[in-house]
Parts: C-alpha cells; structure tokens; sequence
C-alpha cells in the first residue's frame, strides 16, 4: 500500500481497510508501505503472498507486477501486461473498442509532438469534452472543458500526470461501473454525484455520492455491460479483481476505462457490489487473496 504516486492517500486507505479485514480472518498480515527497499523488505520479513493495494503508477500499472513475478512471490490481481494495459487509458481504449466495445469520440495529445495552444482547432468533435491524462487516476488533473481557451490549460494539467492525454467527448449523463470477481461481473452500481462531477472529492468524501446497486438500467445494457467487462478482463487477463467504468447517455454507453486495483475502501465501488451480490468485505478480501499467483 501507499507507494509514490498521487493516489497514495487512496492506497492508504484501500490497503489498510483490507489489511484489518484479512486479519480479522486470522491471515499474518502486514502492511507495507512500499518503498525504493521494497524487494529487501518482502524477501527479508519472508512474505509469502502479497496482497497489492496500490493504486495509480509503478503499483497498478504493472511494475510492481514484474517485480514480484521476479522475486517468485505470488500477489493478486492482474499481472504485467493486464496492469499496464489498464493503467493506460489510451491502450486500454483501443484494446476495448477491438473487441467492439462502444467508446466515445477523442484526440489523444502527445507532449512534444502536439501544441496545447492549436490543439483545439484539430479536433474531430465538439466541444464540451473531457481531457485526462492517460496514465493517471482518481479523477486526479481531469478537466471538463467547454471553451478552446479552457482546453489550452486543461492539456497542460494533464501533461502533470502524463505526457499523453486522452481529449474525449464529453458524455452528458449516468456514470455506470461494472466490478469484477473471479472475472466474472457483479452487480452494476450507478453513480450519482451530488456536484454532478464525479472527481477526487466526490469519490473519497462520505455523503457526497449517491450509489444505486444495481443500477437502474434495463435488463439488456445490464447484460452488454457484464459481458463487455468479463471479455475485456478476459483479453487482457484482469484476474483477481478489476473494475471497468462507463458513461449512458440515453440509452447509449460508452466504455471509460479498466482499473486492474479498484479501490478498497470503506466507500468503494467493488465491495459495494461484491454487498449486493451477497459478499461481505472480509470474504472479498480473502477470495482476492486466495486467488493470488504468478503470472509470468
Ligand atoms: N467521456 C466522459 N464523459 C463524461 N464524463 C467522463 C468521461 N470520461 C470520464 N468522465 C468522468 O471523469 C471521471 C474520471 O474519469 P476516469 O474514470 O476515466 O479516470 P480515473 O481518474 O482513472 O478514475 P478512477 O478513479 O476510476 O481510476 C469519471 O469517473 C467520470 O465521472
Ligand atoms: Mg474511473
């Protein structure tokens, strides 16, 4: 847990809750905050599998993946290739909408290739769109934009997180995630932020969101939403767990991203969906942990 990136208060949090419940199910469980001296602690304090709870670069994105397949240590979750490919919206976007996926209209900007001042006038959709930098998470350095003038501040923000963005058409409408178990779909949770911007605050403060398990979505996009999130998990082999997110605008969808470590914490979208489907949160925990493994 907790790591260098900009979502380590998130890991924190995600890991420590998960930490409590494994021991609450009488697992030797330890936290570690994870470091430059990361493989010197694991090898030195004789861990036998790890539980990842790190979110966001270098924990999700599949290098601390390799790192464990190299040390021989079993870990949860998605391995090398399943983590960088959902860490990278760009990737992920692409790889989804082979599978036929439905995604919505974008521009991907590349520093030192574009120009954030011009980009605007390239783009192959109107405005409003949403501009998130490729590699990056919690809604950290995303912006809504509505003018060519916001895009032009928006493109360097992102470039915070990453060099590449994602400029994306902006979907009016309901926010719809599908999480994984054992790679298949539990139930579908609809998100209703009370600003209307599902970003970090409205993620990670209590009463700010407003949850509906399952969603309140017809039985057919209940289904595509189920399929399209296992086939993907699949494809890229998402195991253990994962979360894929989407937007309904009418009754279209549109495919957001994959998140190979959702988060874990006590307002968290897949524990809320593992609840409905009948799952409690220590049993969460422990069936992710017992599906630990090396992939490689
Ligand atoms: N095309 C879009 N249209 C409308 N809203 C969008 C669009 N893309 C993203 N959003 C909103 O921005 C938020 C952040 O986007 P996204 O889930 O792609 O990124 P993230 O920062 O990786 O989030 P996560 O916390 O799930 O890792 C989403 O939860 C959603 O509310
Ligand atoms: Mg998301």
């Amino acid at each position: 847990m907790g790591g260098p990136s900009k979502e380590r208060e998130v890991s924190l949090r995600s890991g420590r809750a998960v930490l409590a419940a494994l021991q609450r199910r009488g697992y030797d469980a330890v936290e570690i905050d994870a470091a430059a001296d990361l493989p010197d602690r694991l090898r030195r304090e004789g861990i036998a599998a790890v539980f990842i709870a790190l979110h966001g670069k270098l924990g999700e994105d599949g290098c601390v993946q390799g790192m464990l397949e190299w040390l021989g240590i079993p870990y949860t979750g998605a391995g090398v290739l399943g983590s960088s490919v959902g860490m990278d919206k760009v990737v992920c976007k692409r790889t989804a909408q082979s599978l036929g996926i439905p995604v919505a209209p974008d521009a991907i900007f590349i520093a030192g290739r574009d120009d954030p001042t011009t980009f605007g006038t390239t783009l192959p959709m109107s405005l409003p769109v949403i501009v998130k930098p490729s590699r990056e998470g919690s809604t950290i350095n995303v912006t809504i934009v509505q003018t060519t003038a916001e895009l032009s501040a928006a493109i360097p923000h992102a470039c915070e997180s990453d060099g590449t963005v994602l400029v994306e058409k902006y979907v009016k409408g309901t926010e719809l995630t599908v999480g994984l178990l054992e790679g298949k779909a539990l139930p579908v949770v609809e998100i209703v932020p009370k600003s209307g911007f599902y970003d970090y605050t409205s993620k990670y403060t209590k009463g700010m969101t407003e949850y509906i398990v399952p969603a309140r979505i017809d039985a057919e996009t209940t289904k595509a939403l189920r399929a399209w999130s296992e086939k993907l998990a699949e494809i890229v082999g998402a195991v253990g767990f994962a979360r894929a997110d989407y937007m309904m605008e009418n009754h279209d969808v549109v495919f957001l991203e994959l998140n190979t470590i959702p988060g874990m914490t006590d307002l968290s979208l897949v524990p809320m969906a593992a609840r409905a489907a009948g799952i409690e949160f220590d049993e969460l925990c422990e069936r992710i942990l017992e599906g630990a493994s090396l992939k490689a």
